[in-house]
């Protein structure tokens, strides 16, 4: 079987990584960069720009690929579905149309108002030619979120009392995202617990994998800017220490109605990743985003455990007949821990060498780095992953700490996430309520 993966991070690399446990799939990557795991695991790579849809199916049809597996969200907004579509060939991953889900948050937020879904805070989307009404909306809720209606590589969303204090900024951040948007979503801040819920789903079967929460703050104690993601964990149990079945039950059933709501308004199967960004608060399981596309990190949360052979789920996927595929996760607990270059994510150090040696227990995953003759060189983002996976947290967490500080350089990471203390910290919270 011949695979397309399409994307070069960490998440890529454990995709890679899942697809390769069937001795039958030979892997074609494309990738914006050479990550040297996925390298490691293709037959053949192609270096090129996600917005070349034709370099991208060519090298599709040169190697006779079977499908395509989409990773990141740049190539879905570009279209990089359609065009393979077009030419034939399958792929797992929504169109340009169907990706709206991630792509606008407007969309999304309208949808599940449309159908009764549930689980949207008080919002409202506004357009330049309104401008003048949000000031009315500002004061009818508590807190405030303000959100542009595109993709922004995650540093778009403004939250109040983190990133500005009065409705006044949030009236001139409003301002500043029309400029270079076509609208702007202004939502009720809720308070709670986020988790992420990456269900696959071929629009007519969801299924859903163990839940996992991720630390987007750079620092320990969830001090610092946001980044892509610190770390992640998961538990063994497949809920989270703050969450009970009931909570993933309504997730999921959020996330099945949404998928039911996109067919009867677009008469088209969503296929793909549906990654839900929910959070448990006083009012029970609220839906911050939708993502159309595994998460960095917590894509190395699940898929390790996976016991079902990916590629006959991305088949089933495509010929739409994942209700006849019994999707099995193994019952551990993961711990995954980012190691970044000093100064992430503002003012991140380059072409600043790395040692890695790893404990031997620990997986590794490659991000922004670049294999010179000489060794692994940071190019500046996030940098190499470790995951620990283990019968309960506290091993999972030691494996993946212990393999964090074998890395030499000058790099940081976040040595609290999955320990005992900042997991009580999230029951605490919760139980506050
Ligand atoms: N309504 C909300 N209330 C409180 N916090 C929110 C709300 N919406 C988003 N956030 C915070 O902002 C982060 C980013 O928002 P999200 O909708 O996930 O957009 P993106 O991931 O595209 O930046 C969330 O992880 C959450 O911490
Ligand atoms: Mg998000």
């Amino acid at each position: 079987m011949r695979v397309l993966l399409i994307g070069s991070g960490a998440r890529e690399h454990v995709i890679a990584e899942t697809f390769k446990k069937n001795k039958d799939v030979e892997l074609y990557s494309f990738m914006k960069s050479k990550n040297p795991g996925i390298a490691s695991l293709s037959k053949d790579i192609l270096i090129g720009s996600y917005s070349d849809l034709g370099g991208i199916t060519n090298f599709a049809k040169q190697n006779n690929i079977d499908f395509a597996f989409i990773g990141p969200e740049d190539p879905l907004n570009e279209g990089v579905v359609d065009e393979l579509q077009e030419n034939g060939i399958s792929a797992v991953g929504p169109t340009k149309l169907m990706a709206r889900l991630e792509t606008s948050k407007s969309f999304t937020r309208e949808l599940v108002e449309k159908y009764k879904i549930g689980g949207n805070p008080k919002f409202k989307v506004f357009t330049k030619e309104y401008i003048d009404e949000i000031k009315e909306f500002l004061n009818e809720i508590e807190g405030i979120v303000v959100k542009p209606d595109g993709l922004t590589g995650g540093k778009g969303v403004k939250v109040q009392g983190d990133h500005f204090n009065t409705k006044e900024e949030a009236l001139t951040y409003c301002r500043e995202v029309l400029e270079s948007h076509a609208s702007v979503i202004v939502e009720e801040k809720l308070d709670g617990e986020e988790f992420s819920l990456q269900c696959l789903t071929d629009g007519k079967t969801v299924i859903a994998p163990p839940p996992a929460q991720d630390h987007k703050r750079a620092y320990d104690d969830d001090k610092g800017q946001n980044t892509g993601g610190m770390g992640s964990y998961s538990c063994a149990n497949h809920l989270l220490p703050f969450l009970k079945k009931e909570h993933i039950d309504k997730a999921l059933e959020i996330t099945k109605k949404t998928a039911d709501a996109i067919y009867k308004e677009t008469g088209l199967y969503y296929n793909g990743v549906m990654y839900g960004g929910f959070i448990l608060t006083k009012d029970g399981v609220k839906l911050l985003e939708y993502n159309a596309r595994f998460g960095d990190p917590e894509a190395m949360n699940v898929l390790p455990l996976l016991k079902t052979d990916f590629a006959s789920i991305c088949q089933a996927i495509i010929v739409q007949e994942l209700n006849r595929i019994k999707v099995v996760f193994e019952k551990k607990a993961t711990v995954c821990k980012y190691v970044v270059p000093e100064g992430y994510p503002d003012a991140p150090i380059k072409n600043e060498k790395v040692l890695v040696e790893g404990n031997g227990k620990a997986k590794v995953y490659y991000a922004s780095v670049d294999e010179k003759e000489d060794g692994l060189y940071m190019t500046g983002s996030r940098a190499i992953a470790f995951l620990g996976v283990g019968d309960n947290l506290e091993e999972a967490e030691k494996i993946a700490e212990e393999a964090a500080c074998s890395v030499k350089g000058r790099i940081f990471h976040r040595k609290d996430i999955g320990t005992k203390a900042l997991i009580e910290k999230r029951v605490k919270h919760v139980g506050s309520f």
